[in-house]
């Protein structure tokens, strides 16, 4: 793999450094969900998609496919996942068993910077929570594009700042955040229309972050007993952890966008 590409995967995850790569499964074997909300995902879809049994939605960076799986137990939808950590593809898979919708699910390891060249003509892509992998915000646009039809939809999980002025703090300072402005207007550049945007104001409130960095804090500790030497990586795994969560809860605002190719 690639120097960049390890970079930019091990930050999507909040790790500052890729030496944390290695333990990444063993930190977030207890969470499923890995920053998108599946019941938002559900909600928007059936609002705006036209569902037939021929609809078909491709998940980049899909983690351990808790959207995708959500969505083909709630919807009979087929969908395609992509991620480039084997245990998150494994689980995801073991998971569409347990749930009986194994026939619907289709998960696969891939890099989404080769898989947005091959996979063509979803009814919908969803990139949630996966940051700068696919580059920047209007790098992003133009690679998710290319994988839908005309009229097609992308559901994209992203965080923006509330104001250009914003002279705020970010503390997880890896990911360079926009405007709300910036995105909108970015919008109008790719030709997408923007169908309806979900603040996580209420899911942070309903989401226990504080349930998920404990399991992970649990997880870190676990792992200082066996490599003490590596003490501090693991230390700051969780530091980074809280730091965005703080973020999302004062300085940035979590989104998930439904945006239409026009
Ligand atoms: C924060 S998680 C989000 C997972 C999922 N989309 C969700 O919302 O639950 C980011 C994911 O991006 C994946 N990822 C990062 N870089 C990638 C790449 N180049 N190709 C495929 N997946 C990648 C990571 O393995 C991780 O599962």
């Amino acid at each position: 793999m690639k120097n960049e590409t390890e970079e930019k995967l091990a930050r999507s995850l909040t790790a500052e450094t890729t030496e944390l790569l290695p333990f990444l499964p063993y930190l977030l074997q207890d969470l499923w969900e890995l920053g998108s909300s599946p019941k938002d995902m559900i909600r928007l879809i059936k609002e705006y998609m036209p569902i037939s049994d021929d609809t078909k939605i491709l998940d980049l960076a899909c983690g351990k496919g808790a959207v995708s799986i959500n969505i083909a137990k709630s919807l009979n939808i087929n969908v395609y996942g992509f991620d480039l950590i084997p245990d998150f593809i494994e689980f995801a898979n073991q998971k569409a068993k347990e749930l009986n919708v194994e026939s619907l699910c289709h998960f696969m390891l891939g890099d989404v910077n080769e898989v947005v060249d091959t996979e063509k003509d979803y009814d919908c892509v969803i990139f949630g929570a996966a940051g700068n992998v696919l580059g920047n915000p209007k790098e992003t646009l133009i690679k998710l594009l290319k994988t839908v039809k005309p009229q097609g939809f992308i559901l994209i999980v992203e965080a923006y700042l509330p104001n250009e002025s914003s002279d705020m703090e970010i503390k997880y300072d890896n990911y360079k955040y926009l405007t709300h402005e910036q995105w909108l207007r970015l919008f109008v550049d790719c030709g997408l229309k923007l169908m309806e945007e979900v603040t996580s104001i209420e899911e942070i409130e309903e989401h226990d972050f504080d349930s998920d960095n404990k399991a992970i804090a649990a997880r870190a500790d676990e792992l200082i007993s066996k490599y003490p030497e590596k003490r501090a990586i693991f230390e700051g795994y969780i530091q980074s952890q809280l730091n965005e969560c703080a973020d999302l809860e004062n300085t940035v605002v979590g989104v998930t966008w439904m945006l239409q190719r026009l």
